[in-house]
């Protein structure tokens, strides 16, 4: 057995070992992979950093304009992996995703780097571009523009929060025998159960 104290509130259980994950220095801890469903049903996949617990939810920040907005306002059924390979642990968390306040993107995006916020500016993201020369010259441009001033976030840019109706706990083990254990939206409660490996 994994030996891992769950604790009622899957939450908790997330923050204990995500916040091992980064003691141990696991290769980009808050890297998640997020599934959308687009039109006809099919599925994409892509890698986005969770930002912490907001209200709830599992915060991401992206584009409002790119594919995955695109998806999520169709349908804003998601599911977002975390692997830890070196831990062999792996935490599946399906819900569904809202958007933050204004304010909170505006918050979060005064926190980033600035050349992060330039690049909010000149990605028009999932869309296609005709060069590569095409989005470095927009980005320097921006640079030249913002030279002397705060950068303010785009109005197309924010954040993201995903309310879990279902978080699974994935530890693996010997022979396969991995131990997986589910938490499932009661109401206020959540019900709790082993799945088969
Ligand atoms: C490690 C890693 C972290 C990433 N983090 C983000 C992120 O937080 N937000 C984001 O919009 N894209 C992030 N990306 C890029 C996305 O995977 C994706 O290419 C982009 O968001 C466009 O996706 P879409 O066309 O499905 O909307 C990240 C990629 C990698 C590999």
């Amino acid at each position: 057995m994994s030996g891992f104290k769950f604790n009622l509130d899957p939450f908790v259980n997330f923050v204990s070992l995500y916040e091992e994950a980064v003691e141990k220095k696991m290769p980009e801890p808050n890297a998640m992979a997020l599934a959308t469903v687009g039109e006809n049903n099919k599925p994409s996949v892509r890698t986005v950093l969770y930002k912490g617990i907001l209200r709830g939810g599992f915060s991401f920040y992206t584009n409002y304009q790119g594919r995955k907005a695109l998806e999520i306002s169709q349908n804003p059924n998601v599911c977002v992996n975390f692997f830890w390979p070196q831990l062999e642990r792996q935490i599946r968390i399906e819900g569904q995703a809202e958007k933050v306040t204004r304010a909170e993107s505006e918050a979060y995006f005064k926190s980033r780097p600035r050349v992060s916020q330039l690049g909010a500016w000149a990605s028009k993201q999932s869309q296609r571009l005709t060069s590569l020369e095409t989005l470095e010259s927009h980005f320097q441009e921006l640079d030249q523009r913002y030279a002397h001033q705060e950068i303010p976030c785009p109005p197309h840019w924010g954040g993201y929060i995903i309310i879990p109706e279902a978080i699974e706990f994935w530890f693996g083990r010997q022979g396969r025998m991995h131990e997986r254990y589910q938490y499932v939206r009661n109401g206020s409660d959540w019900d709790r159960f082993f799945l088969n490996p």
